[in-house]
């Protein structure tokens, strides 16, 4: 089987489903997905991806069966059982715990197919809660990319052999008998919010307490899995937790996660990594049109930007103590020039200021903040006093690579403490004056 890169013809289907058919597939494995196209275009009598492309252009109704095709729906309700009694047992009551009486539980079930593990979570909550309370407080979305299987999902219409995973207790507390089959409980399903996501490129979701991702990671490629694990990190409250699929495991190289319970797949997020820049940049959602600008260089700019125009002076100096950034103000402020970049600061006139080798011993040592109070410094413009806070900048393995120097003019702050010492001496003065001619006045009676 030829593998992706290997063949654009496949690609340039892809990139029509993407523009014209709002799917985007460009993450997901290309042998399983080759093969499920080439499973459609058999039934078509269709030989090769060119000729599939011309109809689909012919036929954008074609879209939906090919989509049916492509993203597999299959659920089950309690699927896996063990491992929804590992949550039901030990994971939910702790989610309880953790929350106000009066704050929301947040729960996602994100690839929810036709949401057979939307409603098991509901079932599950509730009866842990018990209905009144779960309609209060708990918050239950629902998404998936495939918009039939959503529709499905929200009906919550089931036939008899799909409910059969159900102990019988619960399927007749929450579901109602049809000519058909059975439908869940309309009050608990119109409580849920089910919506259309696409976990590989639209926005993340936030402060999710319980984020259930089974059985969908494993159509995705290696990177396209990383990427979605970093907006599951960001989605999940810190005492939140992520639930996989049975054959599903976590493949990032940094440790952002953690196994609660490696054998059901249940984990929560490490207090040890936080994300980088680099995952930062993984988060933003993933434009569709090649026109726009890259949302990537826009976000980096806006770094930048942060830096250069804060009203705050300041530096970053590196290890061996020569001036690497400076921002607008600090420019204006000790008078520095383009080519003053990459010198040491103590051949410059900011060196009258600060020694930053001291200053990266300091840090070297201890690697906290701190600060330095009411720094005077005179020029011939005058006096002035800093306040200067010296911020390390390490590498995520925790190496030093320099400082960040933030300076505050405190000349302000310093001259009223002047005024306030000053008009205090004046005041014990008069006081004293005023009591001694209290007294004089006192022994002349
Ligand atoms: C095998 S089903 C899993 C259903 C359910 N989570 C379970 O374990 O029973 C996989 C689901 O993932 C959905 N899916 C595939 N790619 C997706 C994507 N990029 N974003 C969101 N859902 C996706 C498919 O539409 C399908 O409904």
């Amino acid at each position: 089987m030829t593998t992706s890169d290997e063949n654009p013809d496949f690609e340039a289907l892809l990139h029509y489903l993407k523009q014209n058919c709002g799917c985007d597939l460009t993450g997901n494995k290309r042998d399983s997905l080759m093969r499920r196209f080439q499973r459609r275009m058999q039934q078509l009598g269709i030989e090769n991806y060119i000729s599939y492309l011309q109809y689909l252009k012919a036929d954008p109704q074609e879209c939906t069966p090919l989509l049916n095709t492509v993203l597999i729906n299959f659920s089950g309700f309690f699927r896996d059982r063990d491992a929804w009694d590992y949550l039901a047992n030990q994971i939910i009551p702790q989610i309880i715990t953790t929350k106000q009486p009066q704050e929301r539980i947040r729960v996602w079930s994100a690839g929810c197919a036709s949401g057979e593990e939307v409603y098991t979570l509901v079932m599950l909550l509730a009866e842990i809660l018990g209905i009144e309370q779960y309609l209060q407080r708990v918050q239950m979305f629902a998404t998936d990319v495939d918009k039939d299987a959503l529709k499905q999902a929200w009906q919550g219409s089931y036939k008899n052999n799909e409910v059969a995973g159900i102990p019988s207790q619960l399927l007749s507390k929450y579901f109602e008998q049809t000519e058909q089959g059975y439908v869940f409980c309309s009050q608990l399903r119109r409580s849920i919010i089910f919506g259309r996501h696409n976990l590989a490129v639209d926005a993340p979701m936030s402060k999710i307490d319980l984020l259930v991702c089974r059985n969908v990671l494993i159509y995705f490629q290696r990177e396209t899995q990383a990427s979605i694990f970093v907006r599951f990190h960001f989605v999940l409250t810190d005492k939140g937790f992520l639930f996989l699929g049975n054959s599903e495991s976590l493949t990032n190289q940094k440790q952002i996660f953690i196994p609660v319970s490696l054998k059901h797949r249940i984990f929560t997020k490490s207090k040890d990594q936080k994300l980088g820049l680099n995952e930062h940049l993984l988060l933003l959602p993933q434009t569709c049109d090649k026109k726009a600008v890259n949302p990537l260089d826009n976000y980096i700019h806006i770094w930048q930007k942060t830096f250069e125009i804060s009203p705050l002076a300041q530096i970053v100096v590196d290890r061996s103590g020569s001036l690497l950034l400076v921002n607008e103000r600090a420019f204006d402020l000790f008078r520095l020039q383009n080519n003053d970049i990459g010198a040491p600061v103590r051949d410059l006139e900011i060196g009258q200021v600060v020694n930053p080798l001291t200053l990266l011993r300091q840090l070297n040592h201890d690697r906290r903040p701190f600060s330095l109070k009411n720094i005077k410094w005179v020029t011939d413009n005058g006096t002035t006093y800093l306040d200067i806070h010296i911020t390390p900048i390490s590498y995520s393995s925790g190496k030093l690579l320099g400082t960040n120097l933030t300076f505050i003019d405190a000349t302000q702050y310093m001259y009223l403490k002047g005024e306030v010492e000053r008009l205090n001496s004046t005041l014990a003065r008069v006081t004293q004056e005023l009591q001694l001619t209290r007294e004089m006045l006192h022994s002349k009676l």
